[in-house]
């Protein structure tokens, strides 16, 4: 069922997708079947949308990054977007341009998904994560609500990331410019957990299988299967297999 309401620039709509009142699709855009698109959606061109997803009211997929002059980074991405199969995309959420999205995954209300991520399959990111350019998010990934993940940061499968973890790219707090060989954020191995408030620097690795505790300030590399804690964060424990 297509509404009368609605503005729709493709044809290319599959078997019983819905698409309810005032949704903006424009030209250039895929979308597959059983698909149901709530209310005020924007979708712009060069989105390709699988079978079976839900996009809930307000969501915009196909932002374009603008510096408005203002931002430092140069910006590159492709005009493409992928959501998979079987996804749930939040109300009001914003999908960048040059983003993917595995299958079964879950973006929640009010998220941010900045331009050249790559989210694997089954995972969460609940309401209000916001994720920056250029990070990649393994499969079974969760990511509870109020996190920020940082651009060029790698997160790993399985991994478990609770509530207002902040993760950061710049040693220098933005003192010295963009330049992408100094600007990484953490690497996050498979497994690991990070405890709600913690605090993830600029480059530090964390091993597969190591758990965060709970406002930790992490600002050395975590080796596989330790637990640490504190401020900054010190070796808690080893965890066994
Ligand atoms: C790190 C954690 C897993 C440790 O749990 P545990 O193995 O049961 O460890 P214990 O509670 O026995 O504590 C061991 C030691 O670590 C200290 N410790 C535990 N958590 C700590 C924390 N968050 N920060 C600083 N020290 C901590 C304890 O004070 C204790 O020290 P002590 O031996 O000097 O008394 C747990 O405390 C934690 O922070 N969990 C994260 C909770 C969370 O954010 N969940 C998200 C759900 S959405």
């Amino acid at each position: 069922m297509i509404s009368a309401n609605a503005v729709i620039k493709t044809s290319s709509i599959g078997d019983n997708t819905e698409i309810k009142d005032f949704v903006v699709i424009q030209q250039d855009v895929e979308i597959g079947k059983n698909v149901i698109i709530h209310p005020h959606v924007t979708i712009d061109s060069g989105t390709i949308i699988g079978n079976r997803v839900e996009v809930f009211p307000g969501a915009y997929i196909g932002k374009e990054p603008k510096g408005a002059g203002a931002t430092v980074r140069k910006l590159n991405f492709a005009h493409k977007i992928i959501i998979n199969d079987n996804c749930s995309i939040g109300p009001n959420s914003i999908i960048y341009y040059d983003v993917e999205i595995g299958n079964n995954t879950l973006i929640g209300d009010n998220a941010s998904i900045r331009e050249g991520v790559r989210i694997g399959e089954y995972c969460i990111l609940s309401r209000g994560v916001t994720v920056n350019y250029n990070t990649h998010i393994g499969n079974r990934t969760k990511i509870m609500d109020l996190s920020h993940i940082t651009g060029n940061c790698d997160i790993g499968d399985d991994v478990f990331i609770s509530v207002l973890v902040a993760t950061t790219n710049d040693r220098a707090i933005g003192k010295l410019g963009y330049e992408e060989e100094r600007i990484q954020g953490p690497k996050i191995g498979n497994q690991v957990a990070i405890g709600a408030g913690a605090n993830i620097l600029p480059g530090v690795k964390i091993g597969d299988r190591s758990i965060i505790a709970a406002g930790s300030l992490v600002n050395k590399d975590v080796p596989t299967g330790k637990m640490v804690a504190g401020s900054p964060a010190r070796l808690l424990k080893t965890i066994s297999e």
